[in-house]
């Protein structure tokens, strides 16, 4: 039998770790798949989707610049990427494509079980307001954080986010030059600054005694925030390389069934970067 056949859609996905981090899961599972990176043109992911799994694919991984797309593509989604507005997970489904989000519980279980850090009682921020804010707003809130700020370059984009999710949780918005001094025990840049090879401006009242500094990106992207933030005193930096092997393992699970190892596969990965 062939193995079932699985893709990771994006633009750029050339060098993406999902398809080394799939291929370690199978592995140690002993599922047969194939994962395989797939580059769509940016204004062709509906057509590629449709014609990936018209030939038998069994599912898919989502990631920039298509979220949105394929949340809109799928016939139906999960409470968790309606939330978030976006998918990164397409399942096929008798009748269907079905949506999912699995970066809220990736982000979710880096922090509390690779990291230790507790979100519930903590005060929370997040810098930017954008696609990636909103697929974690709402999995931090269902943890009983003490509160969560969104902070933005762009204030009303913090605002609206803050308005769609109301009633959630302590959630509250304002300009990342505005930030309530006090500290914040989590720190998470969600911004695309530092992709864009742009500093992010830091200030010491962000962070309060014993803080977590976390970035979403991981590896070199991530570096420049998370030393500036060192240096403005959070006491732990992160990047999110443990979300991205976290939220491949709740992919996984989701179409095998089974749930695999993350430990080990974040372990070589670290190494290799
Ligand atoms: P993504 O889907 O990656 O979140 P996005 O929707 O374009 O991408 O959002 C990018 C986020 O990074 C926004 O919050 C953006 O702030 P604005 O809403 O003000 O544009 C933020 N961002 C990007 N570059 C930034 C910079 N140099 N300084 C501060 N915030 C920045």
């Amino acid at each position: 039998m062939p193995p079932d056949r699985y893709a990771l859609f994006g633009n750029p996905v050339a060098h993406s770790l999902s398809p080394a981090i799939h291929a370690r899961f199978a592995k140690q599972t002993g599922e047969s798949i194939e994962y395989v990176a797939m580059e769509a043109p940016i204004d062709g992911f509906a057509a590629a989707a449709n014609a990936f799994f018209a030939s038998g694919g069994r599912g898919a991984n989502v990631t920039l610049p298509f979220k949105v797309d394929a949340f809109r593509l799928a016939g139906r989604a999960s409470d968790r990427a309606r939330l978030a507005g976006a998918a990164n997970f397409i399942a096929a489904r008798t009748g269907g494509m079905e949506a999912d989000n699995t970066d809220g519980a990736g982000l979710v279980a880096d922090l509390q079980t690779n990291l230790g850090a507790s979100v519930r009682g903590a005060r929370v921020l997040i810098l930017g307001a954008g696609g990636a804010t909103r697929g974690i707003v709402a999995p931090l809130l269902a943890l009983g954080p003490e509160r969560l700020v969104i902070a933005n370059r762009t204030p009303a984009r913090a605002e609206a986010l803050a308005r769609q999710f109301t009633g959630l949780g302590p959630l509250a918005a304002c300009a990342l030059v505005r930030i309530e001094p006090g500290g914040f025990d989590l720190v998470i840049n969600a911004t695309s600054a530092s992709v864009r090879g742009e500093a992010l401006a830091l200030s010491p009242e962000m962070f309060a005694t014993g803080a977590l500094a976390y970035d979403l990106a991981y590896g070199p992207a991530a570096r420049a925030f998370l030393e500036r933030a060192r240096l403005a005193g959070a006491a732990r930096q992160s990047d999110g390389l443990g979300m991205l092997v976290e939220q491949a393992a709740e992919s996984f699970a989701l179409w095998r069934g089974r749930r695999p190892l993350t430990g080990p596969v974040l372990a070589e990965l670290r190494a290799r970067l």
